[in-house]
Formats: C-alpha cells, sequence, structure tokens
C-alpha cells in the first residue's frame, strides 16, 4: 500500500491525465474569463496539467479578432501572476474567438469550423468542453444550439464533450427543473457540470479529509456531542459594479442556495464508503433531503434578511445598498440572510445549524464552527471557570485557512483556574505547497471527468426546495429587509435569532 492512494479517497486522486481537448468558453470577453478562466487554464499548462494539445476557443458577442482576443488573455495571465512563457505559448497557439449572437446558427457553424481545425492543427482529437460563463438566460438557448449543429457530441475520434454551467442554476425551484429539462434534451446527465466553486476550495474540501481520515472527530460529530453548529461566509466588499446582476438575485440566490447550502451538506453527510462520485454526491443529497423545509410561518420566525446602509469599513466611510450605481431606488434585494435550519436525521436531531452570509460586514471571513455540549459536571467552583466556554472546533475555509480547538485548560499559578485556549493548525505554517485556484481544480476536474465536485441535478433540486419557502415568503412580503450598518454584523434580530436559543453569533 505504501505510496499508494487510499481507496477512500482515489478518485480525487492526483496522478489523473489530461486528454488533448478544445474548451470552448462562452462569455469569453466577461469578467471571470479575465479574472478566473486563463489564469487557471494558463496555471494548469504550466504545472503540465493540461495536454500540450490542449487550444481554448472565446465565444462572445464583443466583436474581436484572434489578435485581440490573445492579447486580452494575455493581460489577464499577466495581471494575475508570473507568467511561464512556455505555458503562455502553448496556450497562445490554440487560442481563437468566435464572435456571435448566442441564438445565432451562424456562430455555431463558425465555431464548428473552428473546431475542426483545431482539431487537425492542434490535435485536440474531438473532444470537447464547453464552459457556459455567460448570463444564465443563455444556458439553455446555447446548449440547444450545440445540440443543432451537432456540437453536443464529440467529433470524429474524439472520447467526449462536456459542458460546464455556472450559477446560478435557475432563479428559483421551477426554473431550475425548466432549466435542467432543456439540458436534458440535449445532454446526458453525465455530461453537465453544474459548477460551485466553493467546492474547488481546498479548506472545503478539507471538511472531507478531516471527518472521514479521522478516528477521534468523527465520533462526536452528532447529537450526542454537538450543540450547533455555524456556518459564516463574510464578505467586505458590496455589491461594487455588479448590481445589474444583484439586484435579481440577493444574497440568498447569490450564497445561500449555492456555497452554504454546499457547505452544510459536506459537514452534515453521512461518510462515504468511497470518494467516487456517486459515493460522495448520494451522501450529500440524502443530507440535503433531511433539511427542514420551512413553512410560511416558520420564514418569519428562523430567517432574517437584512439590506446595507451607509457605514464604516475600515476606516472609511461606505455607502448603502441603495446608494450603489444602478441599485433600484427603493429595492427590497437582500444583502443580508441568517438562518437557523433542522436537519432531521439521527445524526443530527435537535441540532440548529445556523447559517448566515452578507456584504459589507467587518471582515471577508468564510468558516464553519462546531459548538460542543458542556461536561455532564464541572467540578470546580464557578468562580474558577469565569475564562471557560464551551469546546469549538472552527474550520477556517478562509482567509487565514486552517482549523482551532478550542479548549479548556489550567491557568498557571496556584489557583486552579481553567480558561479557554486555542490549538491552532495553519495551512501556510503545515504545507509547503501553494494550494491551487478554485477554478484551477475545477477546470483540471471537468477536463479528466471527474464530476465529484460538481453539483448533481438532485442536489441542486433540493438546494431550491430549502431556499423556495424565503424566496416566496419575501417576494410577498411589502415590508423592506431589516437596515444594518456596513462594517457592523447584520441586522440586530439576527442576534435575536441566537439569543432565543440561548446562544451568540462567533464574531470571527
Ligand atoms: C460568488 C458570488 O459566487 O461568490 C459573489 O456571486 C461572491 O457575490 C463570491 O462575492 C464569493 O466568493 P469567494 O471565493 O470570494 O468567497
Amino acid at each position: 500500500m505504501a505510496g499508494s492512494t487510499h481507496p477512500l479517497f482515489e478518485s480525487l486522486g492526483t496522478d489523473r491525465a489530461a486528454a488533448p481537448v478544445v474548451i470552448v468558453i462562452f462569455g469569453a470577453s466577461g469578467d471571470l474569463t479575465s479574472r478566473k478562466l486563463m489564469p487557471a487554464l494558463h496555471a494548469l499548462m504550466a504545472g503540465d496539467r493540461l495536454c500540450p494539445a490542449t487550444a481554448v476557443v472565446g465565444v462572445g458577442r464583443s466583436e474581436l479578432s484572434d489578435d485581440h482576443f490573445r492579447e486580452r488573455m494575455r493581460k489577464a495571465v499577466d495581471e494575475a501572476g508570473p507568467v511561464d512563457e512556455r505555458a503562455w505559448e502553448a496556450l497562445a497557439a490554440g487560442l481563437r474567438y468566435v464572435a456571435g449572437g448566442y441564438d445565432d446558427e451562424k456562430t455555431y457553424q463558425r465555431l464548428e469550423e473552428v473546431l475542426s481545425e483545431l482539431d487537425q492543427r492542434i490535435g485536440t482529437g474531438g473532444n470537447r468542453l464547453y464552459y457556459l460563463s455567460t448570463p444564465p438566460g443563455v444556458f439553455a438557448t446555447a446548449v440547444r444550439r450545440l445540440g443543432r449543429q451537432g456540437l453536443h457530441r464529440p467529433a470524429r475520434g474524439g472520447q467526449f464533450a462536456r459542458v460546464v454551467i455556472e450559477k446560478p442554476f435557475g432563479r428559483d425551484l421551477d426554473s431550475a427543473l425548466e432549466l435542467d429539462r432543456d439540458l436534458h434534451e440535449v445532454l446526458d446527465e453525465d455530461q453537465i457540470y453544474r459548477i460551485d466553486h466553493y467546492l474547488g476550495k481546498e479548506t472545503v474540501q478539507n471538511v472531507l479529509a478531516l471527518r472521514f481520515s479521522n478516528l477521534i472527530f468523527e465520533p462526536v460529530w452528532n447529537r450526542r456531542y454537538v450543540d450547533s453548529v455555524q456556518i459564516t461566509v463574510a464578505e467586505s466588499s458590496g455589491v461594487g459594479h455588479r448590481a445589474g446582476f444583484y439586484e435579481e438575485a440577493g444574497a440568498l440566490r447569490d450564497i445561500v442556495q449555492n456555497h452554504l447550502l454546499q457547505v452544510l451538506a459536506l459537514m452534515a453527510m453521512e461518510p462515504p464508503a468511497s470518494m467516487s462520485p456517486k459515493g460522495i454526491r448520494d451522501e450529500k443529497v440524502k443530507a440535503l433531503e433531511a433539511v427542514d423545509i420551512l413553512s410560511p410561518a416558520k420564514v418569519a420566525t428562523e430567517t432574517v434578511r437584512g439590506q446595507y446602509r451607509q457605514g464604516w469599513l475600515g476606516g472609511e466611510e461606505v455607502p448603502g445598498y441603495l446608494d450603489e450605481p444602478d441599485v433600484a431606488p427603493n429595492s427590497h434585494t437582500e444583502t443580508y440572510v441568517a438562518m437557523r435550519l433542522r436537519v432531521d436525521n439521527w445524526r443530527w436531531s435537535g441540532v440548529p445549524f445556523y447559517l448566515r452570509t452578507g456584504k459589507r460586514l467587518p471582515k471577508r471571513v468564510t468558516e464553519v464552527a462546531l459548538r460542543f455540549n458542556a461536561v455532564p459536571h464541572l467540578p470546580f467552583a464557578p468562580t474558577q471557570a469565569t475564562g471557560l466556554g464551551p469546546n469549538a472546533l472552527v474550520l477556517r475555509i478562509q482567509p487565514d485557512e486552517g482549523i482551532t480547538l478550542r479548549f479548556g485548560a489550567k491557568v498557571p499559578g496556584q489557583a486552579f483556574d481553567v480558561r479557554s485556549v486555542s490549538m491552532d493548525f495553519s495551512y501556510g505554517a503545515a504545507f509547503l505547497e501553494e494550494p491551487p485556484e478554485a477554478y484551477e481544480r475545477l477546470l483540471h476536474d471537468a477536463v479528466v471527468g471527474d464530476p465529484t465536485l460538481f453539483i448533481r441535478t438532485d442536489e441542486v433540486e433540493q438546494a431550491w426546495r430549502i431556499v423556495q419557502p424565503l424566496l416566496d415568503a419575501w417576494a410577498d412580503d411589502p415590508a423592506p429587509p431589516l437596515p444594518y450598518a456596513a462594517g457592523t454584523w447584520g441586522p440586530e434580530r439576527a442576534d435575536e435569532l441566537l439569543a432565543d436559543d440561548g446562544r451568540e453569533w462567533r464574531r470571527p
């Protein structure tokens, strides 16, 4: 066994060779392509994780020549960090651009010509990976057009044609189901890779490693020992220049439906028999299916929505949401959500899961914290234990990636006082290896055909079922979201939500 991968972790192994492929990015003139996708492809090529016979075609509505697109992509790679010239040359040789409307047959005819030419010139072997990084309204159209042109199957000699779909996958349960039906008219489920970049984060994957490669955590990972779970995705940034998108989304669709519920699923799931895509995703779905769906009445008592007002962050005054560019003056879009969920199964019955996310909170931090029950009997006088809090295990997803365990220790001195202390694991200090960017990991997985870290159709559907009652209740609610000052931890009502249970939010 020495040196080989434990069978549990086999499918998430590292020695997976990428086949020749053309990666076609729809929405190539957009922000995500420059900020994330192209730098990730460059890093993969530099690390020899892509086959040299890899070509990249951008598709977009902007009129760009191949040269102009290549210049833009070079700039994107430059801005991301030091450039490996050998890797860049390899990518640049196969970089092409196709301009056109996403619903225009001619776009797909031109794309087909370019793909055949690349198969011949670069040797991409008929394999295709389409990446839909367009506005969501385009997903179904683009896939339908690919189907009509016969591009949804590998070309001659090829092994695969896969489609990566960016979030948001639908805007509610019905539209997600409809989108799924549209995609399945053309594609098989094993061709569809629904991306959630949180699953590409090392520390999110580490939830699986922590839980399932150690003996000491799993025995206490249940209702007998865990008092409550808190999952926080806090951002200090505001909506920036993305109001066009955000006004339609809000924090519930933008973060809760996907990132937060995905992290919850990993925390709550049962141990899989193997790390196979099916093994992992079956267990995640089961965990999501155990989440209690809130009734309309419960939405009022179990959830809080807020919207930031003008405030101070990092010594600077920042505007309120309603004063951000392109935000409607009477917008009810929520920039903060907190909620109490129950996972109704044998493991978690009675353990509240508190979830929160927001923009313009005091700092950018994502973490998961398990708070443990108190010991059955404390053999100290109350005065000796004033500094003792509950045991807690905190998984710091970002930044300052690591894990903290809080436990009681004796304060040095003649008295027998006990106080909480922390034992810290820090990724930066423990490992020399640089973690790959989330998109690097996920693009590579999509190229090699490993869907483990992508969202399956039943997962996405269940996640929408969980948030749908909130969407409905808030759409019918004439009251605006509760205000909170930028630079604070959200509306007071969110504190009351936990205070009702005799608990409080962590202040990371
Ligand atoms: C995106 C959301 O999915 O995630 C953004 O659309 C959010 O609004 C971002 O800022 C947060 O991602 P990260 O990786 O910075 O935590």
